[in-house]
């Protein structure tokens, strides 16, 4: 899909949630509506979700797409390297990256968005996974931050 194309079905979405999710504050709430909303505007999404720190434990929370891990093991894959640095990681082949943690076999690349609270504490993640190699990008990783900072707003 082209960055322009991207780029403007985000902003579809942003405008879509913004109009949604001032019905509840509750964070988990806000988070499976622009979970469910992404995962049938991208037909590249495969699996579409949070993980949230819970008690120092990385834990599934919304999602859509097949049944997944619920908790990952501490500091290790794509979701805590997106937790441990605070800031998006984009791999483009999952299975070059090192400690990564293959909730389906058919996922070949992933982009996990840190979700932060009020405080700029980083309290979870966005992670999508794509059976296509490389399909995330510089127009996903705006597209999805943003999205991602209406959970708390
Ligand atoms: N691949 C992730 C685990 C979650 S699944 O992709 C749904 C990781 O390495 O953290």
């Amino acid at each position: 899909m082209k960055a322009e194309s991207k780029a403007k079905r985000y902003e579809r979405i942003y405008e879509q949630v913004k109009g949604l999710i001032d019905a509840t504050t509750y964070p988990i709430s806000r988070m499976a509506t622009i979970n469910a909303l992404l995962h049938h505007k991208f037909n590249y999404y495969y699996w579409t979700g949070f993980y949230e720190l819970v008690n120092g434990d990385l834990v599934v929370s919304a999602y859509q797409g097949p049944v997944a891990c619920l908790k990952l093991k501490k500091d290790t894959g794509v979701c805590w390297a997106g937790i441990n640095a605070q800031e998006t990681v984009i791999v483009e082949n999952v299975h070059e990256f090192p400690g990564h943690i293959a909730c389906s076999s058919a996922s070949n690349s992933e982009i996990v968005v840190p979700v932060k609270n009020p405080k700029g504490e980083t309290v979870a993640v966005l992670d999508v996974d794509s059976k296509e190699y490389a399909a995330f990008d510089e127009a996903d990783k705006v597209g999805l931050e943003k999205l991602v900072s209406l959970i708390y707003s």
